[in-house]
Parts: C-alpha cells; structure tokens; sequence
C-alpha cells in the first residue's frame, strides 16, 4: 500500500459563464492503509479533488504522488486508482455481476479467483441476489452498492469513494458501514470517502479532511475536530446539534476572566481557570467569539438568562432551545427535562468547554483552559 501525497492542487474551471476556482491549494497527505473522509457541504470541492487523484479531471497546478511516483500527469487507468463514482456509471449492456467483473477481467487473476471475489462482495453488499440482472432493472441503491463493489474487489494502490452509500437507507447503511470498514482494513485499503455525513465521517475514517469553498478547514481525528476545531467553520461544522457562538468582550485580570456576551450577561471565572499564555492572549484579544457545545451549556444557576423556545425530548437526551437577547441557543442534556415555552432559565458552562476564537479570522484561539 502507497502513500498518496497532493501538493498544492488546484483545481479552476474555465467556462463562458467564468472561472470556477473549486480547489484551491489543497495539501493533504494519506498514509498506507489510511482511510480519510472528505467531507463538506455541496459545492465545496469533494468530488473535484477525487476526480483529480483518479485522472478524470486535470490539475490546473500542482502535484499529486502515489507511493513517491506522480502519477497527476498519468492517464487514469495507469493510476493503479480504483473509484466508485456518487453516479454509479455502470455500464447498461452488462449485468451487475459483469460489471463487478469488469475490472478484474484485466488483472490475469484465474477466473475461479474472479468469481470467488465478486461473489464474496456481492454478499457483503447484499446484492447477491440481483447479479443477473442489468443496472435499469434495480433500484439506485442497488446500483450504488454495485458500483462500491466494483470498485472494492480490484486490487488498487488507492481506493477513492465518492458518496458511496447516499442513496441507502439508514438501517442498511449503518450494517454496511461496519462491514466496509472491516474489509478495507483487512485487505490494508488506502482509502478516500467522500461524505456529507459527519456519522458516516466519524464511524468509518482515522482523519477527517473539512473542506469549505474548495479551502481544506482542518484535518484531522474525529476526536480532535470535536475537541479542538481549527476555525469557527469547523467549530460550528462539525457536532450536533452546532456549536453555539457568542459574540464577547473579554476582561482579565489576576483575579477573573469574564466574558460579556451579547445582551449584557457576563460569564466570570477565576482567572486559574485558564493558563497565563491564555490570559495574556486573552488580553490582546478584548472581543472574541465564543463557543459552546450544547452538550456543554447546562440548564441551572448561570449568569446567561433566557426564555425556553421549545424543549424536545428525543428519546434518549432533551434539546432545549432558549433566546438569549434575541439569539436561540441550544442547550442538550441527558435526562428528561420538561421546560414550557416561555418559561425563564438560567444558562452555566465551565471554563474547560469554552472555544475561543478570533471574530475577525474565525482562527482559534483556545480550547478550555490552553492556547489552541
Ligand atoms: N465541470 C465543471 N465545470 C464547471 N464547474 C464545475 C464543474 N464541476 C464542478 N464544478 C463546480 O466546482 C465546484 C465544486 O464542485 P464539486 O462537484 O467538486 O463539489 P462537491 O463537494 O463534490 O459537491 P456535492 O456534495 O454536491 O457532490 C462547484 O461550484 C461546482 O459547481
Ligand atoms: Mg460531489
């Protein structure tokens, strides 16, 4: 397995109606056997960056190494770079089964070892049962697993998925999440996902590249996007429901931070809540932006008051949207709590859950109690 390497890629679109800069300097690197998610909302440069790795699209600079050997100049089919496109493109006059098929019948692997792997893959996708039949005859989300399949049963450097389980419902999806994972691990898959889903981001990828108007946000663990976000984009990205953000005037001394949100109400702390390098920071950023998780912003004695907009009992945790000067915020807890509309609440965070960031750049500044 090959690591991959994308230097400086961009990619623009020229057309009549004007440029189209969709990637702009993206540097990321996946390591052997590495599975990655790209995720982003619509637009953001997703499919773009695939198609660059596979050679469908051209890089309009930069480069793009597999295993220290540029393949961006390579046609696609000597890319050693397997993809499942989000549009399926089977190919109509073949049967599922063929089209699984299709790949391997170049790869000089015996025709029993052929069979015995579209075979095993179809099992795994659950479409084993529709292997005779041809793409028009089944439905999209067999046609999508058909697609993955072909892609996964070749023997690839580079395994590139673009949207692979989006017309699948919830339940087949999830099944065949834990089965996926299992087999590119298995079978040591360097492996890109695109996604627009964070679950399917979170439950599948070592690393998570965040992408917004074809700018890579930040990279990294599920764990560390969710702990320490780089920006306010990927703050308020990534966990649901978002992160609520407050707009403060900070004032430290030796004794207390406090942060005046919008509205007038100070949250104040004792300044050993945080370190000196975070006071000191603090002290050159008078206004900043700050945020908290709902699952950190707890109903209680606080200094932020509001009034409850609706509270939802989900089953399994309450959400609890309260205005706070004109703004709603979302507080989550775990128990059932019942609070009537209107009704008045007190809102508490602890210093530790705050995420401070500069209003002007959006960059992080701290997490909790440390610089970030
Ligand atoms: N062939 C093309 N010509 C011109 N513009 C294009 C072309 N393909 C994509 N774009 C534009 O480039 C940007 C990125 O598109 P891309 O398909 O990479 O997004 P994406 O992240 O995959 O989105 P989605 O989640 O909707 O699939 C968009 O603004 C899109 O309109
Ligand atoms: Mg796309």
């Amino acid at each position: 397995m090959a690591e991959l390497d994308i230097t400086k890629v961009d990619k623009i679109y020229h057309s009549r109606k004007g440029d189209v800069h969709a990637v702009k300097a993206l540097d990321l690197v996946v390591k052997p056997g590495e599975i990655v998610a790209l995720l982003g909302s619509s637009g953001c440069g997703k499919t773009s960056t695939l198609r660059m790795i596979a050679g469908f699209e051209e890089v309009s600079n930069g480069s793009i190494t597999l295993g220290g050997k540029p393949i961006h100049t390579l046609p696609p089919a000597a890319r050693g770079v397997a993809m499942a496109f989000e549009a399926y493109s089977l190919y109509p006059p073949l049967t599922i089964g063929e089209n699984m098929s299709f790949a391997l019948k170049a790869s000089k692997l015996p025709q029993a070892e052929q069979d015995r792997r579209v075979k095993a893959m179809a099992e795994m996708l659950e479409i084993a049962d529709i292997l005779n039949k041809y793409p028009t005859s089944v439905s999209g989300g067999q046609q999508q697993r058909a697609s993955l399949g072909r892609a996964l049963v070749r023997d690839a450097g580079l395994y590139l998925l673009d949207e692979p389980m989006g017309q699948l419902e919830p339940q087949l999806r999830a099944v065949l999440r834990g089965r996926i994972k299992h087999y590119l691990r298995e079978h040591n898959c360097t492996t890109i996902l695109v996604t627009h889903d964070q679950t399917e981001a979170n439950a599948l990828a070592d690393r998570i590249a965040v992408m917004e108007g074809g700018v890579l946000q930040q990279y990294a663990t599920p764990a560390e996007l969710k702990a320490k976000p780089a920006n306010l984009f990927t703050g308020t990205f990534i966990g649901e429901p978002p992160m609520n953000v407050f707009t403060a005037d900070v004032k430290a001394n030796g004794e207390t931070v406090a942060f005046t949100v919008e509205g007038g109400a100070t949250l104040s702390y004792p300044a050993a809540d945080f370190s000196p390098q975070l006071r000191e920071a603090l002290a050159r950023n008078p206004r900043i932006a700050l945020g908290i998780r709902p699952h950190a912003l707890h109903l209680g004695e606080g200094a932020v008051k509001g009034k409850v907009v609706a509270c939802q009992w989900l089953g399994d945790q309450t959400h609890v949207a309260v205005d706070v000067a004109g703004r709603t915020v979302v507080s989550v807890s775990q128990e059932r709590v019942a609070r009537a509309p209107g009704s008045d609440v007190a809102l508490k965070v602890a210093a530790r859950d705050l995420h401070l960031f500069d209003p002007a750049s959006g960059k992080a500044i701290a997490h909790g109690d440390a610089l970030a």
